[in-house]
């Protein structure tokens, strides 16, 4: 999950393009970076460990005047994080920076070592390079690279160039995103379109098995045995500042901000109240088949495992399908039984997740239907599933998804609707989800209107090593998800658990150094939830409350108590989530750690 960007133009200088393409890509990855600026009489290449600001100082004004160039930001996964482990990878005229993974690459270093080439990285990346330089001893580039490609296997996104041609760059996809925008009088290649968006919203989405040929005046797209193909071009509907921070510190706390936006654009066009209908034209198409559909199977990772577990109880208590939420990265792994009666919903932010879109490959292998809610407009997982839903939440940068979360509760409970009122679902209550739908946004606003409590309760707990987070029924997911926040930006070992569980074992690790966050909104199960804070509270153990304005016994027996506003039972997570996100930010900032770029982590995980 790199970062890969290439520039050939006319007039800018490469080397701008390619930097500040590169900064917009670092939340994929930021154990090193690299640029080849590829000039007329001169190639260079320079190459940094860590963040972008590295390289740039590397970079004297006399070399930044090339009008062709690659760049990439790493996120190891062979090799180390190290200097050596940088892209651009290069194999005498040849260099390319790459993002995926080779499959087959010991192989065929094994034969290129034989062959005499000398491997001066542990990436897989670089064999690539050497495999195109034998390869054009007797062939011209082009032919070069599709005897080349013909010889690997794996998941890749590669953008190479020759130093003898200087006007030709060629880039290919195979797994890994690739995006070409095309801009007055240059291409720019890159990972996503965020680093393509502040120069043209003209893109063209590459699919796997295809590949680019680019010059400074066109370009041609062919397959990977050089067959020409029309490919459609789309307009990107972001603006440059919808990337920038707009005043706020962090893209995290942008985003959190977002929310109220992000739940309105997520349900714009998609209610008719007054029928209590919702409408998904992304599922047009396949309405019939939803509608004998006997089973739904929800595939995904992470944050989207926990709105998947919000869905599997909405699904099952309003539109009465039996649903069941699977780890994307188990499923592909266990015999799933999957059938044309079972709807497979992929959930993915960046639509990208290896995990989720191998599940969605082997279900749609077994006949099942497979669906997306996706927020990456033209991602994989968008464009390989049957039909699907866009979340419209717009970029989310940081990498622990806030937005994207609340906008894929918004979707789910639109689909519940949608698929209740093909069932049993009464107009009445198809009409009371969506009319509190409706204020959801406004709600959420008043949440973040109070965030400066959150942030004096996450001050006086950001130093515990160890939390619980406590729910149960719809909010017992939202604890996962809460002990998700806390854990990916403050590194507290927290655990989200299904409050009726404690009693059988985590209970014993109670006492007064190991606090608890508990989700008892005013629903169907406040009262077991209520025994629980009871039961904690009894052990000594400090409670931070989330609760229903105006419920006042929690107030009395807790610590401090957060209130959210009331709604129906099933949208409460949609609300009850915003603290918990303002608690993991706050405990994050309280520890100085960089909360939009958590250790260890990355924003799309493409790799298994
Ligand atoms: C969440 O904050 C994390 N960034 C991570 O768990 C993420 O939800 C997971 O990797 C799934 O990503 P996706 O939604 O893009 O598929």
């Amino acid at each position: 999950m790199c970062g890969i960007v290439g520039y050939i133009g006319k007039n800018a200088r490469a080397y701008d393009v390619l930097i500040d393409g590169l900064k917009r890509l670092e939340y994929r990855g930021y154990d090193s970076a690299g640029v080849c600026l590829v000039g007329e009489h001169v190639t260079k290449t320079f190459r940094s460990v860590g963040k972008v600001a590295a390289l740039e100082e590397k970079i004297g004004e006399s070399d930044a005047c090339a009008k062709a160039g690659i760049a990439h930001t790493r996120w190891a996964t062979h090799g180390k994080p190290c200097m050596k482990n940088a892209h651009p990878h290069s194999s005498g005229k040849i260099h390319l920076v790459h993002n995926g993974i080779i499959e087959n690459y010991q192989q065929l270093k094994d034969e290129l070592t034989q062959k005499g080439y000398r491997f001066t990285s542990d990436t897989d990346s670089e064999v690539v390079a050497h495999l195109i330089a034998e390869e054009n001893t007797t062939a011209d580039f082009e032919e070069a690279v599709y005897n080349a490609l013909s010889r690997i296997r794996g998941a890749y996104a590669l953008v190479i160039c020759h130093e003898d041609e200087p006007e030709k760059m060629i880039a290919v996809r195979n797994s890994s995103p690739l995006v070409l925008g095309i801009a007055e009088d240059a291409y720019i290649l890159a990972s996503d379109a965020s680093a393509i968006v502040q120069h043209t919203n003209r893109v063209i989405y590459l699919d796997d098995g295809e590949l680019v040929i680019v010059t400074p005046e066109k370009h041609k797209i062919t397959n990977l045995r050089g067959k020409t193909k029309r490919k459609k071009e789309h307009a990107l509907e972001w603006t440059e500042d919808e990337a920038q921070k707009e005043g706020h510190e962090h893209f995290m706390h942008k985003e959190i901000h977002e929310q109220p936006r992000a739940v309105e654009d997520a349900v714009r066009g998609r209610m008719m109240i007054d029928e209590g209908l919702a409408r998904l034209g992304g599922l047009r198409e396949v309405e019939d088949r939803l509608r004998a559909m006997k089973r739904i199977v929800i595939v995904s990772c992470g944050t989207s495992y926990c709105a998947g577990l919000v869905g599997e109880y909405m699904l099952e208590e309003y539109a009465g399908i039996p649903t069941e939420v699977e780890y994307a990265s188990e499923f592909r792994y266990r015999k799933p039984l999957i059938d044309d009666c079972t709807a497979v919903i992929a959930i993915s932010q960046s639509g990208e997740t290896a995990d989720t879109l191998a599940a969605i490959r082997e279900a749609k292998n077994k006949g099942g239907l497979t669906l997306g809610i996706v927020n990456a407009v033209g991602s994989t997982i968008a464009r390989e599933t049957d039909a699907g839903v866009y979340n419209h939440a717009g970029p989310e940068i940081g990498v622990a998804s806030t937005k994207a979360f609340t906008s894929q509760l918004a979707i789910l409970a639109l689909l519940t609707v949608y698929l209740g009122r093909q069932r049993n679902m009464s107009m009445t209550m198809g009409r009371r989800i969506l009319t509190e739908l409706k204020r959801i946004p406004q709600k959420i606003q008043h949440l973040c209107d109070d965030e400066k409590k959150y942030q004096r309760i996450a001050q006086k707990y950001a130093k515990y090593n160890s939390m619980f987070y406590l729910g149960r029924k719809y909010n017992f997911p939202i604890a996962m998800e809460g002990a998700l926040k806390i854990k990916e930006i403050a590194y507290i070992h927290a655990e989200g658990y299904a409050s009726g569980e404690m009693k059988h074992g985590p209970i014993a690790l109670i006492d007064k150094n190991f606090p608890s966050v508990i989700i008892a909104p005013k629903d169907s199960v406040y009262d077991k939830t209520l025994s629980a804070i009871e039961e904690v509270i009894a052990r000594s153990g400090r409670v931070i409350a989330i609760t229903t304005k105006g419920t006042k016994e929690v107030e009395r027996i807790a610590d401090d108590v957060i209130y959210i506003p009331k709604t129906v039972e099933m949208l409460t997570p949609l609300l009850s989530v915003v603290p918990l996100q303002f608690l993991g930010y706050y405990a994050g900032v309280e520890k100085g750690y960089d909360v939009d770029k958590p250790r260890n982590l990355a924003k799309s995980v493409t790799v298994e």
